[in-house]
């Protein structure tokens, strides 16, 4: 795990034409609180294309399709992207996110009874009540320590319980790719953190988990192409 974290430096010109952020009048990356980012980003984040988000529901249908649950906990469920399909696998769905403004918009999608609806920060303790199934689509790479969230899933999931995790490949990050959002003329740029696979992988052995699958996805299934998103499905033991 590398965290980074804003600097004044890291306020780099968009449009590549000056190096410094104040000489550019074009564009400039701004660096906000996660939280605040996703209240603004809310408005936008369904309709402005985003190859990573429209990958990400490819995969979560391709891993988790052949199965059902009782319980399933989607956490960061954001503007409920997967929301409905996760509901319809199962008897009842805890939606969770600590953005309201992305909630409101999840919410506003869904009829389904079976779906509980919590705004809740995950870097606390959690208190779901236990889950056959935890996923967590592009929602880590803003979280900085994996080991508390591999902790509370193992205190979460049910023994046999899986848990799907969908996140930006850290190749992809490597290479710049960044969460981030127009809004008002400005790039705004999200607070991230580069977890490694191995790092994934050494949580989960950590807490008890056992790799059952992963999986790298490439933009049109080019693998020529460096990774966009990698996904795991682990089994709790
Ligand atoms: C990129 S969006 C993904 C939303 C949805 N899962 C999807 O795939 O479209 C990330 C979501 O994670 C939420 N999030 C980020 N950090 C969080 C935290 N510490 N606790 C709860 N939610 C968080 C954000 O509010 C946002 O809705």
């Amino acid at each position: 795990m590398v965290p980074q974290i804003y600097r004044a430096k890291a306020i780099n010109c968009h449009a590549g034409c000056c190096s410094l952020a104040y000489l550019c009048l074009i564009s400039v990356n701004i660096m906000i609180q996660t939280q605040d980012a996703y209240n603004n980003w809310a408005k936008t984040y369904d309709t402005v294309a985003n190859k990573t988000r429209d990958l990400e529901a490819i995969a979560l249908k391709a891993v988790l399709d052949d199965s059902r649950y009782d319980t399933i906990l989607e956490l960061g469920c954001g503007t409920g992207k997967n929301t409905i399909w996760l509901s319809g696998k199962c008897d009842q769905l805890t939606a969770a996110d600590f953005s309201p403004e992305m909630m409101a918009i999840a919410q506003q999608k869904v009829t389904s009874p079976n779906i509980t609806f919590k705004q809740v920060d995950i870097t606390h303790a959690w208190d779901f009540g236990k889950a056959d199934l935890i996923t967590c689509s592009l929602i880590l790479e803003h979280i900085e320590n994996l080991d508390h969230i591999f902790r509370q899933a193992a205190q979460t999931i049910k023994p046999g319980g899986k848990f799907y995790i969908c996140e930006l490949h850290p190749y992809k990050q490597l290479e710049g790719s960044r969460a981030k959002f127009e809004m008002n003329g400005e790039l705004h740029q999200l607070e991230y953190f580069i977890h490694h696979i191995s790092d994934y992988m050494q949580a989960a052995r950590k807490h008890g988990f056992v790799c059952d699958d992963l999986q790298e996805w490439f933009d049109n299934d080019d693998k020529t192409t460096t990774p966009r998103l990698v996904s795991f499905l682990f089994s709790k033991k």
